[in-house]
């Protein structure tokens, strides 16, 4: 089986890596736009191929990785799915343009094609999913990283805080996810993950903390309804190539691509 995978970065190279070493995988093609680190990584891997414009490969691949940015997810998944090319999306929170979403999830239904949305950095998704079958009153998630995680961001600007010189644990947002999610683009994909896993992206609840002292990314999930409650507590290391992305994204990736090309699905 092909795959094509867009994005060379944290999460695209910890994919691209591993699945380099997996028996089912005959080619990985790659794209990025920068080409010389999608060179650099061909270099380095058995089965890469860096490839400017994944147009000509499409008829030859399962599936399309994105794991590169909310504009690559936008441009990449119509392509893929128009072509009736599965799609695995990692900048989920290109889903809160509700537009967007009707429009992709419908195309995927006509073209008989399938979004995969791995559960990413956060636990209890599953969990979430298998609740929302039943009436859930609320869904929360406090979110905690350190001051580096959030580099310079306008929203943060505009509301004349800076993460750098935080010296004490700080709330520096709170409101819906689809809030969240615009204001914090790079940082809060889970947002999306648990709005599409459970009431969606108004009802959703988000809670962003700085803290100088973690070096954790934490993301704390609160869920209440008729199943019960559910109260889940993931502490992330972050990537070293990349301190807004947890090292458990890329894992939950490569979990998902082995999941689609095996025989057994644990935790459906
Ligand atoms: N679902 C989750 O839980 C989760 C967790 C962490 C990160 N993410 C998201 O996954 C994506 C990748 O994260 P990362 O840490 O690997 O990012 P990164 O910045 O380390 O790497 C992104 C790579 O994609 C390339 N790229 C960006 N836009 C592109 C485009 N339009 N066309 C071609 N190449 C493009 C960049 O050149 C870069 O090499 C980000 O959108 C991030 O927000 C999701």
């Amino acid at each position: 089986m092909n795959i094509c995978v867009i994005g060379c970065g944290a999460i695209g190279t910890t994919i691209a890596r591993a699945i380099d070493e997996m028996p089912e995988i005959d080619i990985i093609y790659l794209t990025d736009r920068s080409k010389e680190c999608a060179t650099r990584l061909q270099e380095r891997t058995k089965k890469v191929r860096y490839v400017p414009d994944i147009v000509p490969i499409l008829g030859e691949i399962k599936i399309v990785v994105e794991a590169a940015s909310q504009d690559a997810a936008r441009y990449y998944a119509p392509l893929a799915l128009s072509a009736g090319v599965d799609v695995l999306i990692m900048s989920v929170g290109v889903f809160q343009d509700e537009e967007f979403q009707t429009d992709t999830f419908r195309l995927a239904k006509r073209k008989g094609a399938k979004i995969f949305i791995p559960s990413g950095a956060i636990g209890g998704i599953d969990a979430l999913c298998a609740a929302s079958l039943d009436h859930i009153d609320e869904v929360t998630l406090t979110t905690t990283k350190p001051p580096s995680a959030f580099g310079s961001n306008p929203y943060l600007e505009s509301k004349g805080i800076k993460a750098s010189e935080l010296r004490e644990r700080t709330e520096i947002f709170f409101g819906t996810a689809r809030e969240a999610v615009k204001h914090f683009p790079q940082n809060i994909n889970v947002a999306a993950t648990i709005s599409l896993a459970g009431i969606g992206f108004e009802k959703t609840k988000i809670r962003i903390m700085c803290d100088p002292q973690v070096q954790t990314n934490e993301h704390h999930l609160k869920a209440k309804g008729k199943f019960g409650e559910l109260d889940v507590v993931t502490r992330n290391v972050p990537s070293p190539r990349n301190p807004k992305t947890s090292y458990l994204a890329a894992l939950s990736a490569i979990s998902a691509i082995r999941k689609i090309t095996g025989s057994t699905w644990v935790g459906v």
